[in-house]
């Protein structure tokens, strides 16, 4: 089992002396094996929150909890993806999704032998001892994603992974990444702020009000799986996204 909570997650940030709110009381739940995305507004909390269950960011208050144990401020429990793809020019892809594995302590010949499947598997065959200046946008992000599977977490966080892609190639990509769900059955909490996105990848929407953000809707997303450009076009995908964009319009700042 492997089920993510967060009760009752507020931070502020000291802002020229002043306290200023980022996320205000956020409870959510995401059950073992599902995939929930959140969406809302720039600047309302989303990476602060994952930073929070990450232990990367302690939060002002509040508890995150991983199948009922406590790990608010601990880290290495989940896998994260940051919104900004870290890998680093000097090492090849292979040497780069290993990275995780190494910290761990793993010798570097076990975890490329650990890799190098994962790499062939799932689309990055032949590019394995290039250097990501080599590589498409998709493609690093797909080196990215991979090296979150290899840490090997029931639970992983992906913040915009796709936000900087063209929308073929989103597309793609979002089709890649429900086939490596499927195939890891991992739970997932998922950023962006794209909602064709979010209702197409996801089993449930969590939408956040702006800053300091507060859960303001959570909703299941009854389509079922597996999914494809045809869901996209079918009436309860539009009603869906109808709904979402009717609820972040209210979100907007009024200079937004
Ligand atoms: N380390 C920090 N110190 C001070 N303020 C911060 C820090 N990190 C985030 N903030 C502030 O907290 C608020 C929430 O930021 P956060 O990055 O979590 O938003 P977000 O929802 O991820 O936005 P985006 O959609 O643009 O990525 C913002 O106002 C931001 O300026
Ligand atoms: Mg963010």
């Amino acid at each position: 089992m492997s089920e993510l909570r967060t009760i009752h997650c507020s931070k502020y940030y000291l802002k020229n002396g002043e306290p200023m709110g980022a996320l205000d009381d956020a409870t959510m739940q995401v059950g073992d094996g599902r995939f929930v995305s959140i969406i809302g507004p720039s600047g309302c909390g989303k990476s602060t929150l994952f930073n929070i269950i990450a232990g990367l960011t302690e939060p002002s208050s509040g508890h995150i909890l991983l199948d009922e144990e406590e790990i608010t401020g601990k880290s290495g429990r989940v896998g994260y993806m940051l919104q900004k793809d870290l890998l680093l020019p000097w090492r090849t892809i292979l040497d780069n999704v290993i990275i995780g594995l190494e910290l761990r302590g793993v010798a570097k010949k076990e975890a490329r032998r650990r890799a190098l499947p994962m790499l062939q598997k799932y689309g990055l065959k032949g590019f394995e001892y290039d250097h990501p200046d080599a590589l498409s946008g998709g493609m690093r992000q797909r080196a990215g994603l991979i090296r979150t599977l290899l840490d090997d977490k029931a639970v992983i966080l992906l913040d915009e992974p796709f936000g900087a892609l063209d929308a073929q190639t989103r597309l793609q990509m979002q089709n890649w990444l429900l086939k490596i769900w499927s195939d890891f059955r991992k739970t997932v909490l998922f950023v962006t702020h794209d909602i064709d996105e979010a209702i197409y990848l996801s089993d449930e929407i969590i939408v956040f009000t702006h800053r300091p953000g507060r859960i303001k809707a959570q909703i299941d997303v009854a389509l079922p799986r597996p999914r494809n450009e045809k869901t996209l076009m079918e009436e309860r995908f539009l009603l869906l996204k109808r709904e979402l964009l009717l609820m972040l319009r209210e979100e907007r700042s009024p200079c937004g």
